[in-house]
Formats: C-alpha cells, sequence, structure tokens
C-alpha cells in the first residue's frame, strides 16, 4: 500500500514535465517535410497545455500563418486539481485581463483561441490570442473539453504520464489524427499495442535513443540546469496517426550468413545460427540491426524495433505479454518449473508461471535468472520480444 501511494505521487509529479520548442519544432516538421498542407485549413486542440507558457501554444501560435490553420485552441489545467502542487506564479498577462478572476485563476481551467488578427498588426500570432476562464477545470475527460476534441482536426500535446493509457483511449475513441509523447514502455501496454501492430498508429519522427528532455516542476528529480532551468531526462517518444518520411525508410540489414561472421554484437558474430524460441515457432533477434536479410520465418525482436519499423518491409504479428500474441501463440508453459539465481543456482522460490508468455531459450541466459524443472530442463527467458516477419 505505501509503495502504491509513492508510485502515484511520484507518478503525479511526472505530470509536470514541459516540452522543449525544439523538440517540437522538429517534430512537426517532420510531418510538413512529407505532406506540406498537413495543417492547412485544419483546426488544432493543445489540450493539457499551460497556453501562458507552453511551448506548444507558442510554436503552433507562431506559425499559425505558415502552416495555414484554421483555428488554434489551447486549453490548461487548473492549478488546485494538479495532483503535484507547486507554487504558480500568476502572469501579468492573466491579471491585468478584463476576466481576471481572483477564484477562477486557481479553480478552472483556461482556453486560449487564435482564429484572427485580433492587434491589427497584419499578422496572425501569439499576440492574438484570446483566453477566458473554462466552465470547469480543464479535465481532458471532461464534456467541454471533449467537445472541444470533437470539433479539432488534429490533437497535438504531451499528456499527463499518470492519466496516459486514459488519454490515449480518449483520443483513439475520437477517430482524429494526432501526434502526442508517451513514455517508451506504453507501446507494450495491452490497451495500446494492437494499434501499433495494425498499423493505425506509429512512432513518430524523433529515434528513441537519448530519451527527451524536459523542464521540470519537481525540484527534487533534476537530472541538469540549463539557464536556470531545472531539465529531467526521460524515455519519451512521440506517437502519432500522422505520415512521416522516416517510417517509410527500410532499415539496411545483413543476411543471416554475414551477421554470424561479421555483427558487432559479440552474442551474434561466431555463433553457428540464431536462437529458436523453445515456445514460439520464432528465431531470437536479439538486436534490430542484426535482423537478418534473408530469413522468412518470425523473429522476436526487441521493442525499440518500432523505433525503425518499415511497414512495407516487415508486418508485425505479435508481442509476448499476455493478450498481445493472440495470433501468434506460444506452444507450452513452464508451470512445473522453478526460478533460480544465475550467480550462484539457488532458488527464487518464485515459480515458472512467471516466465510464461515471455520469449523462452534452452539453456542458461545472459539474465540474473533462470528456470528448472525436476528433470534437470533448463531455460532462460529473454526481455519483451516483437514477432514480426518480412514482407512477402
Ligand atoms: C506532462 S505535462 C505537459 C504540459 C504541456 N503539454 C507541455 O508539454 O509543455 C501535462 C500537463 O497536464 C496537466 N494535467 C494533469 N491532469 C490533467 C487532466 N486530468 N486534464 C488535463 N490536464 C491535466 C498537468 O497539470 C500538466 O500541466
Amino acid at each position: 500500500m505505501a509503495n502504491e501511494t509513492l508510485a502515484k505521487a511520484k507518478e503525479a509529479k511526472n505530470d509536470e514535465f514541459y516540452t522543449q520548442y525544439y523538440d517540437i519544432e522538429r517534430e512537426v516538421e517532420a510531418y510538413l517535410e512529407y505532406n506540406p498542407d498537413v495543417f492547412r485549413g485544419k483546426t488544432v486542440l493543445l489540450p493539457c497545455d499551460d497556453p501562458e507558457w507552453s511551448n506548444f501554444t507558442l510554436y503552433f501560435a507562431q506559425n499559425f500563418e505558415s502552416l495555414g490553420l484554421k483555428k488554434l485552441i489551447s486549453t490548461s489545467y487548473a492549478p488546485d486539481s494538479k495532483k503535484y502542487k507547486y507554487p504558480i506564479q500568476l502572469t501579468l498577462f492573466e491579471t491585468s485581463a478584463p476576466q481576471y478572476d481572483a477564484v477562477k485563476a486557481k479553480t478552472n481551467g483556461k482556453i486560449f483561441v487564435l482564429t484572427r488578427d485580433k492587434t491589427g498588426d497584419g499578422h496572425i500570432d501569439h499576440d492574438d490570442l484570446e483566453w477566458d476562464y473554462l466552465e470547469g477545470d480543464g479535465d481532458f475527460r471532461s464534456e467541454e473539453v471533449t467537445k472541444l476534441r470533437d470539433e479539432a482536426d488534429i490533437i497535438v500535446t504531451n499528456p499527463p504520464f499518470s492519466l496516459f493509457k486514459e488519454f490515449f483511449a480518449w483520443i483513439m475513441e475520437s477517430g482524429k489524427q494526432f501526434i502526442m509523447i508517451g513514455n517508451k514502455n506504453c507501446v507494450t501496454v495491452k490497451e495500446i499495442f494492437p494499434y501499433f501492430k495494425d498499423n493505425k498508429i506509429w512512432s513518430g519522427r524523433k529515434e528513441w535513443a537519448g530519451g527527451m528532455w524536459f523542464r521540470t516542476m519537481n525540484k527534487d528529480d533534476v537530472d541538469k540546469v540549463v539557464n536556470g532551468v531545472n531539465m529531467k531526462n526521460v524515455p519519451s517518444i512521440w506517437l502519432t496517426n500522422l505520415d512521416h518520411g522516416r517510417r517509410h525508410e527500410p532499415l539496411q540489414l545483413m543476411t543471416m550468413d554475414d551477421n554470424l561472421k561479421y555483427s558487432k554484437h559479440k552474442n551474434i558474430r561466431g555463433k553457428k545460427t540464431y536462437d529458436h524460441y523453445d515456445n514460439y515457432d520464432a528465431i531470437e533477434v536479439p538486436h534490430t540491426d542484426a535482423i537478418p536479410l534473408d530469413y522468412n520465418g518470425v523473429m522476436g525482436v526487441p521493442i525499440s524495433f518500432l523505433d525503425k519499423y518499415c511497414p512495407e518491409q516487415f508486418e508485425i504479428l505479435g508481442l509476448t505479454q499476455f493478450g498481445c500474441h493472440d495470433g501468434f501463440p506460444d506452444s507450452r508453459k513452464y508451470n512445473d518449473y522453478k526460478e533460480y539465481r544465475t550467480v550462484d543456482n539457488k532458488e527464487t522460490g518464485a515459480s515458472g508461471t512467471k516466465t510464461n508468455e515471455n520469449a523462452v531459450i534452452v539453456g542458461k541466459g545472459e539474465k540474473k535468472t533462470y528456470y528448472m524443472n525436476a528433470e534437470g530442463r533448463i531455460v532462460h527467458s529473454e526481455y519483451k520480444r516483437l514477432f514480426i516477419r518480412k514482407k512477402q
């Protein structure tokens, strides 16, 4: 229970990560490169924002004309409703406005709208944003924000991490186009993975390696300080259903023979052949760049393969996870096995059911544990694997 409370508090702190302008600009440019009119005539909604200083609002407002937007809507969440409290400085922009209300400033969300050249300076940009308080606290699940979602064509945001699954479902039920940030591991969640498998959503332009740097409000968990701003590195990725060029670039690969001879990975180079799983009719490929070009059967690859996935080159069949490989079933369970520590061959007390549905290989592996049955048959399980096959 204490652990659960701690985890919840940690998640809530992670809700207050703010995206850098550069990351938004670089990501959006990839969709524009692929289709320069992708935003033309469109209404863009930025939910879960803090429009006075959100870089999402800044980017889309400053580029309103060049993107050809019809309307930009940005909404924020009420300070009193935030799970992680930090001192909020009301901006002069808010306190000097005629609609300023000291109570609503804490209890209500805000809506910012951009459609016209309010200032009359000949341009539509950040200075032309018009704002008011929302009726409620700006929760994306509220009726009023859901209505805005339904009005929009494209939804762009970095949603609260603690509500990611709910936010994702909220987006998917709308059927709208979207660009959003999520944690790398979200791709293996059983409510999310099927959309990847069916090519309904995919990884955005930015490569997965290196994670992403965010401004953080949690001063107790900071990775670096840049110009006085607290920054945190998070293993985040962009998810989208908007097309971009990188996903259509096939991976450059070597044949199986060449991998076995020349691979830079020592767990491939020098082997006689790739390992075959004990419980799936597939071979183990521990690195995406070690996928053999000339293998036509099913392969188990790390989930980071999705970063390099080109749907014209491969198809995805499933994932080693309960409920995610229905179309590619396992052939064996390990209920009569026990778990052992590799370092001293002592029992951990856990049963082999722990490895059911993982990708399992005969023999001890490189992981900290392995499994053995009463006959002394030894197996180990790999990390999460995606099952893929070359497009025929
Ligand atoms: C990860 S931050 C990202 C903020 C902004 N989109 C950005 O990237 O700069 C998520 C934001 O969603 C807000 N939030 C938390 N719960 C929310 C909810 N139920 N509805 C709407 N916003 C929420 C948080 O307070 C936080 O400001």
